[in-house]
């Protein structure tokens, strides 16, 4: 497949309100932020964002409010070279928000997220253009409605690679198992499903998949994965000097281990690749010039 290919995301876009302090407070507690940023987040979208520097054409489609934020979400995209053309505006909505605090002592970060904004819903999709792309990838979201875009992507672009994130647990999740070639798990997903361990989680998710590839990832013990007919195999994590920022680190792992696949990759290398530049930008603020940097301090090659 080409390392130039045409991806579409598909999930939310959303406003992150970033609040850097010193500890992570107690509760009830009144600290001063350190620093603020205002910056367009959401799963899909950020993910975009670095296969757009790793070098991919994309395209994101979801639904946006009509609301200021949402002129800021429109502008970040367009500035990263991301087609959000098919996005729906829905009247009258409000803009999904993040308050985020962030600790400069431990790099974690803690979302409070706010959103009453309706999903994409089938009719929408059913509108987008599908001709010429490489790959589609779904946040696990929706899933009366996601289940029936997997479909048409399956029956109209049978030859394209499909990826579905599973982050939160939600009812009616398991329809989308069948059709994305290549799941993408987070730890959350899979102790909400009752497992404390990556090996047997991955093994119950391939018996109810028809994915080839399971990945979950796991914070600061990095990702497992199994191919199907294989055993489990762990990549331990690439922890940086220092943690700065883990915001975004998964959405950054699922966007480098689907640049890997598309790149022809084998398997064990597009899964450490990916844990490497997850790390990598854990040690860093954001997400912006990641690829460069990593390129730049030799830790990425070939992009
Ligand atoms: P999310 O951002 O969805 O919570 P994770 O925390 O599981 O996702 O992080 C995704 C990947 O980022 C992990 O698999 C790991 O490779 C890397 N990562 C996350 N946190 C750390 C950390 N503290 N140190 C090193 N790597 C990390
Ligand atoms: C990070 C992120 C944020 C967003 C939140 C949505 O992974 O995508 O940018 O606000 O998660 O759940």
């Amino acid at each position: 497949m080409s390392s130039k290919a045409t991806v579409l995301g598909v999930g939310i876009a959303t406003l992150d309100l970033i609040n850097e302090v010193e500890v992570y407070p107690v509760e009830d507690a009144e600290v001063r932020a350190l620093a603020q940023r205002r910056v367009r987040g959401g799963n899909v979208t950020n993910s975009l964002s670095l296969l757009a520097q790793l070098g991919h054409r994309c395209a994101w489609v979801g639904t946006l409010a009509d609301d200021a934020a949402s002129g800021l979400i429109r502008e970040d995209l367009a500035h990263r070279g991301i087609d959000a053309a098919a996005a729906t505006c829905v009247a009258g909505a409000v803009t999904p928000t993040s308050y985020i605090t962030l600790s400069r002592t431990t790099g974690s970060r803690t979302i409070v997220h706010y959103r009453d904004l309706p999903e994409l819903d089938f009719q929408a999709f059913a509108r987008v253009p599908l001709d010429g792309l490489a790959w589609v990838h779904f946040e696990g979201r929706n899933p009366a409605e996601t289940r029936r875009m997997i479909r048409r992507v399956r029956d109209e672009r049978p030859a394209a690679g499909l990826s579905l994130e599973l982050e939160k647990a939600r009812p009616g999740m398991d329809a989308l198992l069948d059709g994305p070639q290549l799941l993408l798990a987070g730890r959350a997903y899979a102790q909400a499903v009752g497992f404390s361990d990556p090996g047997p989680f991955l093994e119950d998710l391939i018996e109810r998949t028809s994915a080839e590839l399971c990945v979950v990832a796991w914070g600061e013990r990095g990702a497992s994965y199994l191919v199907r007919g294989d055993v489990t195999r762990q990549i331990p994590a690439h922890r940086p000097e220092q943690v700065v920022d883990t915001l975004g680190a998964g959405d950054c792992f699922n966007a480098a281990v689907i640049d890997g696949l598309l790149r022809g990759l084998a398997t064990d290398d597009a899964v450490a690749r990916a844990v490497g530049l997850a790390g990598f930008k854990c040690g860093r603020q954001g997400l912006d010039g990641l690829v460069e940097a990593a390129c730049r301090e030799g830790f990425l090659t070939g992009v």
